[in-house]
């Protein structure tokens, strides 16, 4: 039997609440199959923390998360803690110092799901997204120059390695041939005359090596445009941080909503260990009230699943979901629906009981 550690951060507001939904269907998956075993430990990390100690995590935080097998995180940022810092010495600092330079993140309209484009249908919006997770305009770095004077200025850097970007690049080279589909870069050499110019250039330098892989390049500008008028057009996708943070809230908006947009981030070598995470934050409008859809953290646990070798379980959830979709049952308000968090995991636990 494989035993896997899971590190769970439930992190501030609907975090928590579709935490628990998560480990739930994760624990229901393993009863049912036998073949593996979660043992879950959780840390209570995050906003509350932070006003207690003044900080985020531990200063060992890092060191105690390392031996986990893979991390699941609710969401982080609350009223009351500055984004700049509950985000950038928990989240990011995760992505960042783990080295989880991939962000997978399905764009997938499920039947049932509701969908903003009336012409649009199940096949003509399904696209992974690769974010880069690790530089770009998420490094940090930058100068806040002559504070409070009238000469004030301030600098934010965009950090693009060639050693960044070629392995996002050529990690969504690779997944479009393995899944024989097409492959769009979006950047904006328009305008960012070093950092686009140069993702383009690796982008075409790559391409020489993967001549069976169907590529094209859009301007983001452009592509948030295609992206609502002619969705079919991506099915892989690359852009850097930034670009992709922005186009997959746009694309959740097209696929049913935040509440069913799930990410991994992802360390491809295996060094230190990977999360998954919903893309939605703390919603502190709706948080404490267990209405919040758990779909979306219980997508990325699917993930976690096809990370950890179990594609069929991470399939099955998918399916599951899409069963709830269809029927309309046990959907959260934001769905249309009147369940609570809890319900809806309930539901879906059940739905994978009976498939099995
Ligand atoms: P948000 O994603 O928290 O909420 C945006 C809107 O979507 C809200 O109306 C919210 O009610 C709704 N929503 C989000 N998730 C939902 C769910 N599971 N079910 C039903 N409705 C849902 O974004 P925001 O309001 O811009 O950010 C709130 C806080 O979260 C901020 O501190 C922000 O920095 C942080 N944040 C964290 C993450 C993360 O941890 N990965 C991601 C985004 C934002
Ligand atoms: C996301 C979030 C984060 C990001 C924020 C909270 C730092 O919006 O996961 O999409 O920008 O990556
Ligand atoms: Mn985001």
């Amino acid at each position: 039997m494989n035993q896997y550690r899971i590190a769970v951060i439930p992190g501030d507001g609907i975090g928590p609440e579709v935490m628990t939904e998560n480990v739930r269907i994760l624990q229901t998956v393993a009863a049912i199959d036998r073949s593996f075993s979660f043992e879950f430990q959780t840390f209570s990390w995050g906003c509350q923390y932070y006003l207690q100690t003044g900080k985020m995590m531990p200063e060992d935080g890092m060191e105690q998360l390392r031996s986990f097998d893979a991390i699941l995180l609710g969401a982080v940022g609350y009223p009351g803690v500055p984004d700049h810092i509950s985000l950038r010495e928990l989240l990011l600092k995760i992505r960042h110092d783990f080295d989880e330079y991939i962000n997978l993140r399905p764009v997938r309209l499920l039947k049932g799901a509701p969908c903003p484009l009336k012409a649009e249908n199940t096949q003509n919006i399904d696209m992974i997204f690769v974010r880069e997770n690790s530089e770009g305009e998420y490094s940090g770095q930058g100068a806040w120059l002559y504070k409070n004077s009238p000469q004030e200025v301030v600098i934010q850097h965009g950090v693009f390695s060639r050693k960044g970007t070629e392995r996002v690049i050529r990690y969504a080279y690779e997944l479009a041939r393995k899944e024989r589909k097409t492959l769009t870069s979006i950047s904006k050499a328009n305008a960012l005359n070093y950092s686009m110019v140069f993702w383009d250039q690796i982008f075409e330098e790559l391409g020489k090596e993967y001549p069976d892989v169907k590529t094209s390049k859009l301007l983001v500008d452009a592509a948030a445009m295609f992206m609502v008028k002619d969705p079919k057009r991506f099915q892989i996708v690359v852009t850097s941080n930034l670009f992709g943070d922005i186009l997959t809230d746009l694309g959740a908006a097209i696929a049913g909503g935040m509440g069913l947009a799930a990410g991994a981030n992802i360390n491809p070598e295996h060094k230190y260990p990977s999360m998954f995470e919903p893309i939605h934050g703390s919603a502190p409008d709706i948080a404490g009230r267990g209405i919040a859809n758990p779909l979306a953290a219980i997508w990325s646990a699917s993930q976690l699943l096809d990370f950890l070798g179990y594609e069929e379980w991470g399939a099955r959830i998918v399916d599951a979901i899409e069963k709830m979709l269809a029927e309309k049952h046990a959907l959260t308000p934001d769905l249309g629906g009147s369940a609570s968090t809890s319900e809806c995991g309930k539901a879906l636990a059940g739905i994978l009981k009976q498939l099995s």
